[in-house]
């Protein structure tokens, strides 16, 4: 009978240990798998293997490396049934050294973990998470390289200016072949993208608006990639604050606004002196002169007949056509008539 029990627990003990001595073993060693989910499953005592597609599975993660290494690994797995419990392990290595490790089970399903990291020419990262419900449980294992971890800083020193109706943005970078960017106005439009460049410049830009300007970069493959940097702090472009445009209009308006209206009212004083002498009170015989004139003199008899001069000209142009095809459908009809 304690034959039987050590034998059966033996049985049921032996499976498990196996995959103890599986998770004691530093995954640093194994296998070096980039670019696809590890996934292993141990259902009714035994343990099924496969490679799939990170976007073939419902829960979604990642690993970022951020300047000044800082390694943040971020997961969701909000599809997980509610009694099953999630633990999550993060391993850095050098080749197949372990550099660091961070191991925490009952992790909550919607979270993350971060990792100060020394500065490390060649490091890979992999994070595994293991799914665990009663006597079944699965392992996603995912390795990331440094390039695809990494997150670079957004560019610095960006300015932004109206030039010439233009507006341009320009920024500092020791080594612009090696990356990409994106340009937000702030202006509803999708980012501007461009490759390799210093400068953006925005034709015609409307210079009543307030342009906030932001920019990230990223690195491009050719120089091993990275991914997309966070965006940039804002640069405001607010048209008014441009001093000097201020300060050249007011001079102008002073130096010229000024004198111009004073020689515009003198101009206009001595003009209506001209067109209005001063007759306070005409004498009877121009009343009556003015008012027979008056209404005579004001109304524009040219304007209506020009008018209908225009009126007809339309109608004789629209009817030339259609009579050009009436006449054709007569000849064409007188055609047919005698063709028959
Ligand atoms: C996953 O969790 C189960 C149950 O806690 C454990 O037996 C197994 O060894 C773990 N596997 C890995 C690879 O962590
Ligand atoms: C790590 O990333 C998550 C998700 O983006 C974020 O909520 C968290 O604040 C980050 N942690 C650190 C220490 O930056
Ligand atoms: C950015 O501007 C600062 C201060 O003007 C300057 O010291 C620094 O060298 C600039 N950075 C680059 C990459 O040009």
């Amino acid at each position: 009978m304690l034959l039987f029990v050590l034998w059966s627990s033996f049985l049921v003990l032996w499976p498990s240990q196996g995959a103890m001595e599986g998770n004691k073993q530093d995954v640093c060693q194994g296998d070096k798998v980039m670019e696809e989910l590890h996934v292993l499953d141990f259902v009714n005592s035994a343990l099924h293997e496969d490679f799939i597609e990170l976007t073939d599975v419902r829960e979604t993660f990642i690993c970022l490396l951020y300047p000044k290494n800082l390694l943040n690994c971020s997961w969701s797995f909000l599809t997980l049934e509610k009694d099953m419990q999630l633990s999550v392990s993060i391993s850095v290595c050098h080749d197949t050294t372990t550099v660091r490790t961070l191991n925490q089970s009952s992790v909550e399903r919607v979270g993350s973990r971060s990792l100060n990291l020394e500065q490390h020419e060649e490091l890979h990262v992999i994070l595994q998470f293991n799914m665990t419900h009663y006597d079944k449980y699965r392992v996603y294992t995912y390795s990331y390289d440094k390039d695809t971890l990494e997150v670079v800083s957004p560019p610095s020193n960006i300015s932004a200016a109206f030039k010439d109706g233009d507006l341009l943005v320009k920024w500092a970078e020791s080594n612009p072949m090696c990356f990409e960017y994106r340009v937000d106005l702030g202006n509803q439009e999708p980012p501007k993208k461009l490759k390799s460049q210093l400068f953006y410049t925005e034709v015609s830009a409307d210079p009543t608006f307030t342009y906030r300007v932001r920019m990230k970069r990223r690195k491009l493959d050719s120089c091993i990639g990275s991914q997309w940097s966070e965006w940039s702090p804002t640069v405001s472009v607010d048209p008014s604050a441009e001093p000097d445009k201020l300060n050249t209009l007011s001079i102008i308006s002073i130096s010229f606004g000024i004198p111009m209206i004073l020689l515009a009212l003198l101009l206009f004083q001595r003009v209506s002196k001209l067109l209005f002498p001063p007759i306070p009170r005409p004498a009877p015989k121009y009343i009556y002169y003015l008012e027979e004139n008056y209404p005579f003199n004001f109304s524009p008899p040219v304007q209506p007949s020009k008018a209908e001069e225009e009126i007809t000209k339309v109608t004789e142009e629209e009817e030339n056509p259609l009579g050009h095809f009436k006449s054709n459908m007569g000849r064409t009809l007188s055609n047919l008539t005698q063709g028959q």
